[in-house]
């Protein structure tokens, strides 16, 4: 049970998160070019990929919608492809703006709330946040039934709790005390809106030509017609996270504190009662078995000049010290996330910001039984 094909087969939904930093846009991407190269409708959310990673994919641009992936770009990649790739680079507040599209009963509500000053100010807020609207769209892409796998990246939060989060910060930001105070008929909006002649806005609108009264007036009313689509979301969206057809992959480095992020997300997983699928360890420095010459042996590489040699030889002693350093994390991470045997994906030469580095990603997550070792070997010093 320990490849990642395994732990993938039958799985609706595959949410990479983690730590900054750490490679989860990459390993999305390369998931969902896997499953879809063994036949499956894939369709990967990322969030903010490199810029040549987009390129890459032919999702150079936000969109509220995932494009589909030209099979003809993995031609000449080493890549079979069977299925069909798909690929969004999401846009925050565009898909805000769906949702309450969607959600408003009429036009004219819907024009009325994406016109609001106090929607576009809100809705940037909320979108800025990013998890939501994250969520949000894995949900209604679900729900479209148009995809066997969705493979969702999740944001660059310094927290990767924020992710978990989200559906309960929202509906709790909008059923929250503090709302509700302002939308009860006796509560501050009404107070404001029913007081037509409210002096500060009066002053405020006279001095800024800007009728904050209407505004404010509209905000409420519009967002009270929306606010129970919303809650109705939020609740689907966190049962779909805690669906056994979904999972969560926690991608980490073998560095310290992305390492640690993770024992912690580990624990906030089980905690929610949310399906954990395996930890991957990217940029590993692999060690090769037989212990090379130090750097006082330039004598022991033949065919090179001493002071290349010894350059050489130091550059290998650095590696081999990472490769320790990783090897004991990884040992620690074993343990404390209750993975006894994670995907390991080795630290390559220059970013992954190609398909053949993709591929190359993807053929260590994807290998199985003895070609992992085999391959992870290739890779060693
Ligand atoms: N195995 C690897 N070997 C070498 N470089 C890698 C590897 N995996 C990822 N990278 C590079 O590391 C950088 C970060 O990767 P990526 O963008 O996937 O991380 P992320 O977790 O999505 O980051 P963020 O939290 O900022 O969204 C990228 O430049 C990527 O090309
Ligand atoms: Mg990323």
């Amino acid at each position: 049970m320990s490849d990642l094909v395994d732990r993938l087969s039958d799985r609706r939904v595959v949410i990479c998160a983690g730590s900054g930093g750490v490679g989860k846009t990459t390993t999305s991407a390369a998931i969902a070019m896997g499953l879809a190269a063994q036949g499956a409708r894939v369709c990967v959310v990322t969030i903010d990929p490199a810029r040549r990673l987009a390129d890459a994919l032919g999702i150079e641009r936000l969109e509220s919608e995932p494009r589909r992936v030209d099979d003809a770009r993995f031609a000449g990649h080493g890549l079979a492809m069977h299925g069909q790739l798909w690929a969004m680079m999401l846009d925050p507040k565009k898909t805000f703006d769906e949702l309450i599209a969607r959600l408003a009963p009429d036009e004219a509500t819907r024009d009325e709330i994406l016109e609001n000053r106090i929607y576009r100010e809100l809705s940037s807020a909320v979108a800025g946040s990013q998890e939501f609207t994250a969520v949000a769209k894995l949900y209604d892409l679900e729900r479209s039934g148009r995809f066997d796998v969705i493979v969702l990246d999740t944001p660059p939060s310094r927290n990767a709790l924020d992710f978990l989060d989200a559906p309960d910060r929202l509906t709790g930001f909008l059923e929250g005390r503090a709302l509700r105070v302002l939308l009860a008929p006796s509560g501050l909006a009404a107070r404001v809106v029913g007081r037509g002649t409210s002096v500060v806005f009066s002053v405020l609108g006279r001095l800024t030509g800007v009728d904050l009264l209407n505004d404010l007036k509209v905000f409420f009313a519009a967002l009270s017609v929306v606010l129970d689509g919303f809650r109705e979301r939020a609740a689907g969206v966190k049962e779909l996270l805690a669906d056994p057809a979904t999972t969560f992959l926690i991608v980490t480095s073998p560095e310290r504190e992305p390492a640690a992020e993770a024992v912690f997300f580990r624990d906030k997983l089980r905690e929610a009662g949310m399906p954990f699928g395996g930890l991957v360890v990217n940029r590993v420095h692999i060690l090769a078995d037989e212990t090379p010459p130090g750097p006082d042996d330039a004598g022991a590489v033949p065919g090179l000049e001493p002071a290349l040699a010894r350059k050489a030889l130091k550059t290998l002693a650095e590696f081999r010290a990472l490769g320790a350093r990783d090897a004991a994390t990884i040992a620690a991470l074993r343990d404390a996330v209750g993975d006894a045997d994670p995907i390991l994906i080795p630290h390559l030469d220059g970013d992954v910001h190609d398909l053949d580095g993709l591929v190359l990603v993807h053929r260590h997550l994807f290998a199985t039984g003895a070609d992992r070792a085999e391959l992870l070997n290739e890779a060693a010093f």
